[in-house]
């Protein structure tokens, strides 16, 4: 099985990497998860949730919960295998540490990893609007082989729920990932 790095920072859209998460489990993806500690707060506020009961509710063989401030953890190396990291949502702070090379949480470090290790690293964007320190490190990200992905659904797959819209943009992020496709969502002109 493939296994993804998940980290879950402290941007409103929480429900994005919970989607995520679980589309990737449903999928036969082995999926790590780190939450930034504003990641489980906002999490556990935007979902009413708590993140125990989020990680009991997904199959216990597919998913591990790493502790953010735990840099020993396997995916801190670039010798741990995975084929990608995916950030969702992901804050303008966490950006702002990858763009510079700043590694003071395991969600840094593993996205720093992953970009020295040339592999897919997608960061779910969300803060409007935006800054030019944002801009700016959405170029340094992009330029270091980093996809940004604004949290921003197209609306003209005529959704009618929130889950619809969250679905556009979980199937358009984890294609990026992955290159494959999850049909949450209809592909235009069919
Ligand atoms: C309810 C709530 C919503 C937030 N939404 C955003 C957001 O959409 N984008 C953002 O960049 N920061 C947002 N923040 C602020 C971040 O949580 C804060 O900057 C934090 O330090 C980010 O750290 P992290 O990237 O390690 O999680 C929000 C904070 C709260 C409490």
């Amino acid at each position: 099985m493939e296994r993804i790095i998940v980290g879950i920072t402290g941007a409103s859209g929480s429900i994005y990497g919970k989607r995520i998460t679980e589309v990737l489990a449903a999928n036969s993806y082995l999926v790590d998860i780190v939450f930034s500690e504003m990641g489980k707060k906002v999490f556990e506020y935007e979902t009413g949730m708590s993140v125990e009961e989020f990680i009991n509710s997904l199959p216990e063989e597919q998913v591990t919960l790493f502790d953010h401030n735990d840099l020993f953890a396997p995916p801190s190396s670039g010798s741990y295998r995975t084929i990608g990291m995916i950030i969702a949502p992901c804050s303008a702070g966490t950006l702002g540490h990858i763009a510079l090379g700043i590694t003071d949480n395991l969600i840094h470090r593993a996205a720093d990893v992953t970009l020295k290790e040339k592999r897919p690293l997608v960061l779910v964007f969300r803060e409007t609007p935006l800054n030019r320190i944002h801009i700016e490190n959405m170029l340094r990200a992009t330029d270091a082989g980093a996809t940004v992905l604004p949290a921003s659904p197209g609306f003209y797959g005529k959704s009618e729920t929130v889950e619809d819209l969250v679905n556009f943009v979980v199937e358009r992020a984890l294609r990026t990932l992955t290159g494959r496709e999850f049909n949450l969502v209809k592909n235009w002109g069919e």
